[in-house]
């Protein structure tokens, strides 16, 4: 087994694109975490396909218009936002470096951009609220003893969380072979710390997984609307691929969707987020912020996402490759270089701000327009 190299302490000057510190990442970290980190679930069908689609689409240009003053900056929930990229929540982030979540939102603060803490993370929400210089929100996965999860919603809002973003997407995990071939255990000292004091609710030997606790206890709308009534908080529901879901979704109070299939760590098999993105805008028709995730390592790819009906992105994979080879100063570069590309993309297609961003700013296949 090869032993995993030293965390970078300052940059190579060949670092140009996102995709560089995947591989500065991938020596940086043992083989299970990796599996962990990048994988997804089955045959990662999904989890290519929502860059694959990124790359299908074309961007049309329009030139000498005035660009001058132009800006990236949005906002979002009543909180105004440098730039449409968060970093999405991502578990565990001990497992890509050994300061995890506090290293990244060290490089987030930064460079200003707003971070989603998991409800799995391996540090405290209150201690990465404590470092925090940009706004946090807090990812919730709703558990089965639901006044330990209300307990967690106050937490956050203690804390000075902004939103509250619920996954709904995945009431079980997926079946991430990478991770099952590797072996894949937590290494010791790392854990879900946001969840100790819960009682574990064990499938029981035998026990068929639609009779397990995981589904005889797993969220409903019911609790989201319970969700809705218990908190002042901008809701989120995380997970959302259809036009039906998102009515659903807006029917039971939300303030937020992001279009998400979880970075394909879940489901195989589910289409890219991009390619589903203007079916559920067209349903929402702008009564609240649609954000996605899923595939973005270039700042070409936020502008893409932006003009298809996006008010922002988040990155989970950029993000956690940068964590992964240098820490906080990887994070911060890798949202340096998103936010950098943003900027080019927009001037060379003549929007000098997120508004001027629309679906004329993408060539439609097979369509005039
Ligand atoms: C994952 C779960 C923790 O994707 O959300 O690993």
């Amino acid at each position: 087994m090869t032993t995993p190299l030293a965390k970078l302490t300052q940059i190579p000057p060949t670092v140009a694109a996102v995709a560089d510190y995947e591989v500065l990442a991938r020596e940086r970290v043992s083989p299970g975490a990796w599996a962990y980190l990048d994988g997804g679930a089955a045959d990662e069908v999904t989890a290519r396909e929502n860059r694959a689609a990124f790359a299908r689409l074309h961007l049309r240009t329009r030139v000498l218009r005035d660009l001058s003053s132009g800006n990236t900056a949005c906002e979002l929930f009543g909180t105004r936002l440098r730039a449409p990229i968060l970093l999405a929540p991502v578990a565990y982030q001990k497992l890509a470096y050994p300061d995890g979540e506090l290293a990244t939102v060290l490089g987030a603060s930064a460079m200003r951009m707003a971070m989603v803490v998991s409800t799995q993370a391996s540090v405290a929400l209150e201690e990465i609220a404590r470092e925090a210089q940009t706004p946090l929100w807090f990812q919730l996965y709703i558990q089965h003893d639901r006044d330990f999860t209300l307990r967690l919603v106050r937490r956050a809002e203690s804390a000075g969380i902004r939103a509250l973003v619920v996954s709904v997407d995945a009431p079980i995990s997926g079946l991430r072979n990478r991770e099952q071939r590797m072996g894949f255990a937590f290494p010791g000292g790392i854990e879900p710390v946001n969840l100790r004091g819960l009682t574990p609710s064990p499938r029981a030997a035998g026990e068929t997984l639609f009779d397990s606790p995981l589904i005889t206890r797993a969220a409903t709308w019911r609790d989201i609307e319970n969700l809705r009534e218990a908190t002042k908080l901008p809701l989120v529901l995380k997970g959302i691929m259809t036009a039906e879901d998102a009515e659903q979704a807006l029917a039971a109070g939300v303030d937020g969707l992001i279009v998400s299939n979880h970075g394909g760590r879940v489901l195989d098999g589910q289409p890219a987020t991009i390619e589903v993105l203007p079916e559920i805008a067209a349903a929402v028709s702008g009564r609240v912020p649609i954000l996605l995730d899923g595939g973005i390592r270039r700042g070409g790819d936020v502008f893409k996402a932006l003009a298809l009906g996006a008010s922002a992105v988040l990155v989970g994979r950029a993000f956690v490759h940068g964590l992964a080879a240098a820490g906080a100063v990887g994070v911060a570069h890798v949202l340096r270089i998103l936010h950098a590309e943003l900027e080019a993309t927009m001037v060379l297609t003549g929007c000098r701000d997120i508004r001027a961003i629309s679906p004329a700013s993408i060539r439609q296949a097979g369509l005039r327009t």
